[in-house]
Protein backbone atom coordinates (compact mmCIF):
# COMPACT_ATOMS: atom_id res chain seq x y z
CA UNK A 1 0.00 0.00 0.00
CA UNK A 2 1.36 3.54 -0.69
CA UNK A 3 2.51 5.52 2.16
CA UNK A 4 1.18 9.01 0.87
CA UNK A 5 -1.50 9.24 -1.23
CA UNK A 6 -2.83 12.47 -2.59
CA UNK A 7 -6.58 12.63 -4.59
CA UNK A 8 -7.68 15.64 -6.20
CA UNK A 9 -6.26 18.65 -4.13
CA UNK A 10 -7.37 22.29 -4.86
CA UNK A 11 -5.82 25.48 -2.89
CA UNK A 12 -7.44 28.57 -4.08
CA UNK A 13 -6.26 31.97 -2.43
CA UNK A 14 -8.52 34.51 -2.31
CA UNK A 15 -7.05 38.10 -3.02
CA UNK A 16 -9.99 40.83 -3.37
CA UNK A 17 -12.12 39.55 -5.89
CA UNK A 18 -9.30 37.54 -7.52
CA UNK A 19 -9.42 33.99 -7.00
CA UNK A 20 -5.61 32.11 -7.37
CA UNK A 21 -5.24 28.85 -7.52
CA UNK A 22 -2.17 27.53 -6.00
CA UNK A 23 -2.88 23.67 -6.43
CA UNK A 24 -5.33 22.42 -9.60
CA UNK A 25 -6.61 19.28 -8.59
CA UNK A 26 -3.45 17.19 -8.41
CA UNK A 27 -3.28 13.78 -7.30
CA UNK A 28 -0.85 11.11 -6.56
CA UNK A 29 0.84 7.79 -4.74
CA UNK A 30 4.34 7.50 -3.07
CA UNK A 31 5.42 4.48 -2.08
CA UNK A 32 7.24 3.65 1.26
CA UNK A 33 11.13 4.36 0.74
CA UNK A 34 10.74 6.18 -2.08
CA UNK A 35 12.54 9.77 -3.46
CA UNK A 36 10.47 12.29 -5.04
CA UNK A 37 11.97 15.18 -6.40
CA UNK A 38 9.64 17.63 -6.91
CA UNK A 39 10.70 20.60 -9.33
CA UNK A 40 8.77 23.62 -10.90
CA UNK A 41 8.56 27.38 -12.14
CA UNK A 42 8.75 29.94 -8.84
CA UNK A 43 5.05 30.03 -8.16
CA UNK A 44 4.02 26.80 -9.44
CA UNK A 45 2.55 25.77 -6.31
CA UNK A 46 5.39 23.15 -4.67
CA UNK A 47 5.72 24.70 -1.40
CA UNK A 48 1.57 24.94 -1.06
CA UNK A 49 1.32 21.32 -2.07
CA UNK A 50 3.64 20.05 0.16
CA UNK A 51 2.39 21.91 3.33
CA UNK A 52 -0.75 20.08 2.59
CA UNK A 53 0.61 17.05 2.71
CA UNK A 54 2.34 17.84 5.65
CA UNK A 55 -0.16 18.63 7.32
CA UNK A 56 0.33 22.27 7.52
CA UNK A 57 -1.93 23.58 5.64
CA UNK A 58 -5.70 22.83 4.43
CA UNK A 59 -6.74 21.90 1.07
CA UNK A 60 -9.91 23.39 -0.08
CA UNK A 61 -10.47 20.25 -1.64
CA UNK A 62 -9.39 17.03 -1.93
CA UNK A 63 -7.66 14.41 0.62
CA UNK A 64 -4.46 13.42 1.63
CA UNK A 65 -4.00 10.18 3.35
CA UNK A 66 -0.73 9.27 5.21
CA UNK A 67 -0.85 5.52 6.04
CA UNK A 68 -4.30 5.30 5.51
CA UNK A 69 -5.07 8.43 7.55
CA UNK A 70 -7.01 11.56 6.12
CA UNK A 71 -5.18 14.56 7.26
CA UNK A 72 -8.23 16.13 5.76
CA UNK A 73 -10.78 15.25 7.92
CA UNK A 74 -8.59 16.04 11.35
CA UNK A 75 -8.76 19.10 13.14
CA UNK A 76 -5.78 21.66 14.26
CA UNK A 77 -4.96 19.44 17.50
CA UNK A 78 -5.20 16.08 16.02
CA UNK A 79 -2.96 17.44 13.20
CA UNK A 80 -0.46 18.97 15.52
CA UNK A 81 -0.20 15.77 17.72
CA UNK A 82 -0.06 13.67 13.89
CA UNK A 83 2.74 16.04 12.66
CA UNK A 84 4.36 15.57 15.70
CA UNK A 85 4.57 11.91 15.15
CA UNK A 86 4.23 11.09 11.48
CA UNK A 87 5.58 14.46 9.33
CA UNK A 88 9.29 15.82 9.43
CA UNK A 89 9.76 19.02 7.80
CA UNK A 90 12.76 20.71 6.36
CA UNK A 91 11.55 24.79 6.02
CA UNK A 92 13.82 26.41 3.30
CA UNK A 93 15.08 28.82 5.84
CA UNK A 94 15.92 26.21 8.68
CA UNK A 95 14.05 28.04 11.48
CA UNK A 96 16.39 27.16 14.23
CA UNK A 97 15.71 28.40 17.52
CA UNK A 98 19.13 30.50 17.73
CA UNK A 99 19.42 30.48 21.43
CA UNK A 100 18.84 26.43 21.86
CA UNK A 101 22.55 24.74 21.08
CA UNK A 102 22.20 22.62 17.98
CA UNK A 103 21.82 19.35 20.04
CA UNK A 104 18.71 21.54 21.86
CA UNK A 105 17.16 22.09 17.97
CA UNK A 106 17.48 18.65 17.25
CA UNK A 107 15.60 17.32 20.28
CA UNK A 108 13.27 19.87 20.43
CA UNK A 109 10.31 17.78 18.58
CA UNK A 110 11.10 15.11 21.35
CA UNK A 111 10.95 17.59 24.33
CA UNK A 112 7.99 19.99 22.84
CA UNK A 113 5.95 16.61 23.13
CA UNK A 114 7.25 15.37 26.48
CA UNK A 115 8.76 12.39 25.15
CA UNK A 116 11.56 10.10 27.52
CA UNK A 117 15.11 11.27 25.57
CA UNK A 118 16.34 8.09 26.68
CA UNK A 119 14.61 6.04 24.13
CA UNK A 120 16.01 8.39 21.77
CA UNK A 121 19.65 7.94 22.30
CA UNK A 122 20.34 5.56 19.51
CA UNK A 123 18.41 7.28 16.78
CA UNK A 124 20.50 11.02 17.61
CA UNK A 125 23.47 9.07 17.70
CA UNK A 126 23.04 7.77 14.45
CA UNK A 127 21.66 10.54 12.79
CA UNK A 128 24.16 12.89 14.32
CA UNK A 129 26.67 9.87 12.72
CA UNK A 130 25.12 9.83 9.30
CA UNK A 131 25.05 13.89 8.99
CA UNK A 132 28.62 14.24 10.65
CA UNK A 133 27.61 16.92 13.55
CA UNK A 134 29.17 15.20 16.30
CA UNK A 135 31.92 17.95 17.36
CA UNK A 136 28.65 20.69 16.54
CA UNK A 137 26.27 19.93 19.19
CA UNK A 138 27.21 22.32 21.68
CA UNK A 139 27.19 24.97 19.31
CA UNK A 140 24.88 27.35 18.61
CA UNK A 141 22.88 28.07 15.50
CA UNK A 142 25.11 31.38 14.74
CA UNK A 143 28.33 29.62 15.29
CA UNK A 144 27.35 26.94 12.44
CA UNK A 145 27.79 27.39 8.85
CA UNK A 146 24.62 27.56 6.88
CA UNK A 147 25.14 23.80 5.68
CA UNK A 148 25.29 22.42 9.07
CA UNK A 149 22.72 24.73 10.42
CA UNK A 150 20.69 22.82 7.07
CA UNK A 151 21.98 19.31 8.58
CA UNK A 152 20.70 20.51 12.06
CA UNK A 153 17.34 21.31 11.16
CA UNK A 154 17.52 18.11 9.29
CA UNK A 155 18.21 15.77 12.45
CA UNK A 156 15.40 18.15 14.02
CA UNK A 157 12.98 16.68 11.65
CA UNK A 158 14.16 13.39 11.60
CA UNK A 159 14.33 12.34 15.02
CA UNK A 160 11.09 11.26 15.88
CA UNK A 161 11.07 8.74 13.42
CA UNK A 162 8.59 10.65 10.92
CA UNK A 163 7.07 8.56 8.28
CA UNK A 164 8.06 10.70 5.43
CA UNK A 165 10.44 13.50 5.24
CA UNK A 166 9.52 16.86 3.22
CA UNK A 167 12.22 19.44 2.46
CA UNK A 168 11.20 22.88 0.89
CA UNK A 169 14.19 23.39 -1.41
CA UNK A 170 17.03 22.07 1.44
CA UNK A 171 19.81 22.85 -0.45
CA UNK A 172 18.30 26.54 -1.90
CA UNK A 173 20.98 28.76 0.33
CA UNK A 174 23.78 26.53 0.09
CA UNK A 175 26.92 26.28 -2.44
CA UNK A 176 27.49 23.15 -4.70
CA UNK A 177 30.13 21.67 -2.31
CA UNK A 178 27.71 22.02 0.64
CA UNK A 179 24.44 20.99 -1.62
CA UNK A 180 26.23 17.86 -2.76
CA UNK A 181 26.81 16.84 0.68
CA UNK A 182 23.35 17.10 2.24
CA UNK A 183 22.28 15.49 -0.97
CA UNK A 184 24.66 12.53 0.17
CA UNK A 185 23.40 12.70 3.11
CA UNK A 186 19.84 12.58 2.49
CA UNK A 187 20.63 9.69 0.17
CA UNK A 188 22.11 7.97 2.98
CA UNK A 189 19.38 8.23 5.41
CA UNK A 190 17.23 6.36 2.13
CA UNK A 191 19.44 3.92 1.38
CA UNK A 192 20.30 3.15 5.50
CA UNK A 193 16.36 4.34 7.39
CA UNK A 194 14.05 3.23 4.29
CA UNK A 195 13.62 7.26 4.83
CA UNK A 196 10.67 8.18 2.68
CA UNK A 197 11.61 11.46 1.13
CA UNK A 198 9.86 14.54 -0.81
CA UNK A 199 12.63 17.02 -1.65
CA UNK A 200 11.37 20.60 -3.43
CA UNK A 201 14.55 21.50 -5.37
CA UNK A 202 15.77 23.40 -8.67
CA UNK A 203 18.66 21.82 -8.89
CA UNK A 204 18.77 19.67 -11.70
CA UNK A 205 21.58 17.56 -9.38
CA UNK A 206 19.32 16.98 -6.35
CA UNK A 207 16.17 16.01 -8.77
CA UNK A 208 18.43 13.68 -10.77
CA UNK A 209 19.06 11.50 -8.08
CA UNK A 210 15.15 10.90 -7.40
CA UNK A 211 13.06 7.88 -7.98
CA UNK A 212 10.83 10.15 -9.58
CA UNK A 213 10.22 13.87 -10.51
CA UNK A 214 7.24 15.44 -10.28
CA UNK A 215 6.94 18.64 -12.22
CA UNK A 216 4.64 21.42 -10.74
CA UNK A 217 3.71 23.93 -13.91
CA UNK A 218 0.94 26.86 -12.57
CA UNK A 219 -0.89 24.21 -10.25
CA UNK A 220 -1.09 21.45 -12.14
CA UNK A 221 1.24 18.08 -11.42
CA UNK A 222 3.23 16.22 -14.12
CA UNK A 223 4.98 12.89 -13.06
CA UNK A 224 7.68 12.51 -15.30
CA UNK A 225 9.64 8.96 -14.57
CA UNK A 226 13.20 9.24 -14.61
N1 LIG B 1 -0.73 32.80 1.66
C1 LIG B 1 -0.93 33.08 0.38
N2 LIG B 1 -1.86 34.01 -0.01
C2 LIG B 1 -2.08 34.26 -1.32
N3 LIG B 1 -1.44 33.65 -2.33
C3 LIG B 1 -0.52 32.72 -2.01
C4 LIG B 1 -0.20 32.40 -0.64
N4 LIG B 1 0.77 31.42 -0.66
C5 LIG B 1 1.03 31.17 -1.95
N5 LIG B 1 0.26 31.95 -2.76
C6 LIG B 1 0.28 31.94 -4.24
O1 LIG B 1 0.13 30.59 -4.65
C7 LIG B 1 0.96 30.31 -5.79
C8 LIG B 1 1.89 29.15 -5.47
O2 LIG B 1 2.82 29.54 -4.47
P1 LIG B 1 3.94 28.55 -3.89
O3 LIG B 1 4.64 29.27 -2.80
O4 LIG B 1 3.32 27.26 -3.57
O5 LIG B 1 4.89 28.38 -5.16
P2 LIG B 1 6.31 27.66 -5.30
O6 LIG B 1 6.22 26.75 -6.47
O7 LIG B 1 6.70 27.07 -3.99
O8 LIG B 1 7.30 28.87 -5.68
P3 LIG B 1 8.86 29.10 -5.31
O9 LIG B 1 9.65 28.18 -6.23
O10 LIG B 1 9.09 30.53 -5.63
O11 LIG B 1 9.05 28.78 -3.85
C9 LIG B 1 1.67 31.62 -6.10
O12 LIG B 1 0.94 32.27 -7.11
C10 LIG B 1 1.60 32.39 -4.81
O13 LIG B 1 1.60 33.77 -5.05
MG1 LIG C 1 8.24 27.48 -2.63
Amino acid sequence: MAILVAQDIIKQYKQYDRVITAVNQVSFEIEEGEYIAVMGPSGSGKSTLIQICAGLDKPNAGHVWLRGQDLTAMNQDELCRYRGKMVGFVFQEHRLVPYYTALENILLPLTAAGRDLEQYRERLRKLVDILGLSDRLNHLPSELSGGQQQKVSIARALIHYPQVLFADEPTGNLDKAASLDVLGMMLGLKKELKQTLVIVTHDPDVAGKADRVFLMDNGVLTPKYS
